[in-house]
């Protein structure tokens, strides 16, 4: 029940599972949104954070290591992983992989010139033993120079990215690396020539692991995979701001012998369009705290059109893939459900995402995190943990108070409301992410490096952040530890 008499009841979510293939689509509702705002202290004053402490990150401290020792800027990062998600070290090394960037431009330049790096360490040391930047050495790109520009149709790109995605590990050191390929039409004043190009792709490599450390060979090619269809997912011609990208693959007990993927999408509407539903909004009949859809539209809600896709592999060499419609929506509730993945405990589905404060609907407020929907498949009608509202792991945040930017903090913020995004929830509930700012308007330091691993208890349809783990619930310092050995 939500938490306060000035808030509505969160939607109805049976958790029911649906065929994979069918076209139910779950949704995160207003109704189950508001309960962040419900959930939230109106009471809590300047600088204080405003959220419950379970579903709050524990503060990053202000003179946070840097994991590339000055090297690059590197925020969204993975393992490397088989189906189910376990995370593997190779021949004694473990590995992550990185967006990174030359410390040269500004941090919120970055986006328009990330490249995938990696980073290597020895496995099997724990987090307290190991250096305070989580001991890793920067390996370099993945890629050679130019060979992810090619599959774009138009080559007249002004800037071409290698975006978020996944990689899976197999018996021989064989790597598929699934990404997003991103070019980019710019003029030279910064406005899109044309809607920029988002593809899923993948490029296959090895992993060579010997007694001086970690490097990759293949990754000469690309395979382009999927590209948003505007009928399930939002493409260039309906919305040119829109989002496609972060695949994540893995297979499904359920459905043996199948490769499913998830991603980034936006629900495929003409901008603006006013096309969110009473079923969007989710109220139970005859709540008081029901919105007016009208209202809600008017008030420009439906420029925030979020989906969570599926897609289907049509081979075994994952180089043929078919969309599914999406699996969840968040319709006039926030416009980026990004890097989602599937996460199974129990016998149940969860499915994580990240979504940032400014990236929500008019109406609908909550911190920047990782939230998190459980259900009995990888196509429910998803129950939104916490108390109904999705917010598995939040910055320390003021609901109280306005967002400010990363780069423009409000004074009256916490100081930790951009400590972190990109979450990854990693096998045992581990959880990493990277640094984007610390401080106040006066001390404000960006960060470009991965912040202190934490713990979340996962338990039906409740997460919360274990203070028993690391120090006072924050571990090591870009820990992404494996759970499984490879020995090619
Ligand atoms: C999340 C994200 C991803 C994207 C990347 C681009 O931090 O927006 O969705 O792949 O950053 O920098």
């Amino acid at each position: 029940r939500a938490a306060d008499p000035g808030f509505p009841e969160p939607t109805i979510h049976t958790q029911q599972a649906h065929d994979p293939d069918s076209d139910f689509t779950s949704r995160w509702t207003r109704a189950d949104a508001r309960q962040l705002k419900a959930m939230s202290d109106p009471t809590a004053g300047p600088g204080q954070n405003s959220m419950p402490t379970d579903y709050t990150m524990p503060a990053v401290s202000h003179d946070f290591p840097d994991m590339s020792n000055g090297k690059v800027w590197a925020w969204d990062t993975w393992p490397l992983t088989d189906a189910q998600a376990n995370q593997y070290s190779v021949n004694g090394w473990e590995v992550a992989f990185s967006l990174v960037a030359d410390r040269s431009l500004g941090f919120d330049a970055r986006h328009v010139y990330a490249k995938i790096g990696f980073f290597y360490r020895k496995a099997g040391i724990p987090a307290d033993q190991r250096p305070a930047n989580g001991g890793w050495t920067y390996g370099g790109l993945v890629f050679p120079d130019g060979v992810t520009g090619k599959i774009f149709p138009d080559q007249s790109y002004s800037h071409q990215t290698q975006w978020s995605g996944s990689a899976r590990v197999y018996p021989g050191g064989k790597i598929k690396l699934f990404f997003t390929d991103v070019a980019f039409y710019r003029n030279p004043d910064g406005s899109d020539r044309k809607p920029y190009d988002p593809e899923i792709a993948l490029s296959v490599g090895h992993i060579h692991a010997d007694k001086k450390g970690v490097s990759f060979t293949g990754f000469n090619k690309v395979d382009p995979l999927l590209k948003a269809d505007g009928k399930w997912y939002q493409n260039g011609d309906q919305n040119e701001f829109f989002n496609f990208r972060d695949p994540f693959t893995f297979e499904d007990p359920a459905h043996p012998g199948k490769t499913y993927m998830v991603f980034e999408g936006n629900s495929a509407v003409q901008r603006g369009g006013r096309d969110c539903t009473d079923d969007d909004l989710g109220y139970r009949p005859g709540d008081p705290r029901a919105e007016n859809l009208k209202t809600v539209m008017d008030n420009g809600a439906m420029y925030q059109m979020a989906n969570i896709g599926l897609a289907v592999a049509d081979n075994q060499s994952l180089t043929r893939w078919h969309f599914l419609p999406p699996i969840l929506s968040a319709n006039c509730v926030t416009d980026q459900t990004e890097r989602p993945q599937i996460y199974m405990k129990d016998g149940k589905y969860y499915l994580f995402t990240i979504s940032h404060r400014s990236t929500f609907a008019s109406g609908i407020d909550g911190p920047e995190g990782v939230y998190g929907f459980v259900g009995n498949g990888i196509r429910s009608d998803f129950q939104p943990v916490n108390r109904g509202s999705g917010l598995a792991l939040g910055n320390p945040t003021n609901l109280n108070y306005p967002a400010g930017t990363p780069f423009a903090p409000d004074p009256n913020q916490t100081a930790n409301e951009f400590q972190a995004y990109s979450h990854y929830v990693m096998p045992n509930g581990l959880v990493e992410s990277f640094i984007d700012a610390i401080g106040g308007p006066n001390d404000l330091r960006r960060g470009g490096t991965l912040a202190p691993t934490v713990r979340l208890q996962i338990d039906g349809d409740t997460t919360k952040v274990d203070r028993s783990y690391g120090h006072d619930g924050l571990g090591g310092y870009a820990d992404l530890p494996a759970n499984r050995e490879l020995m090619p």
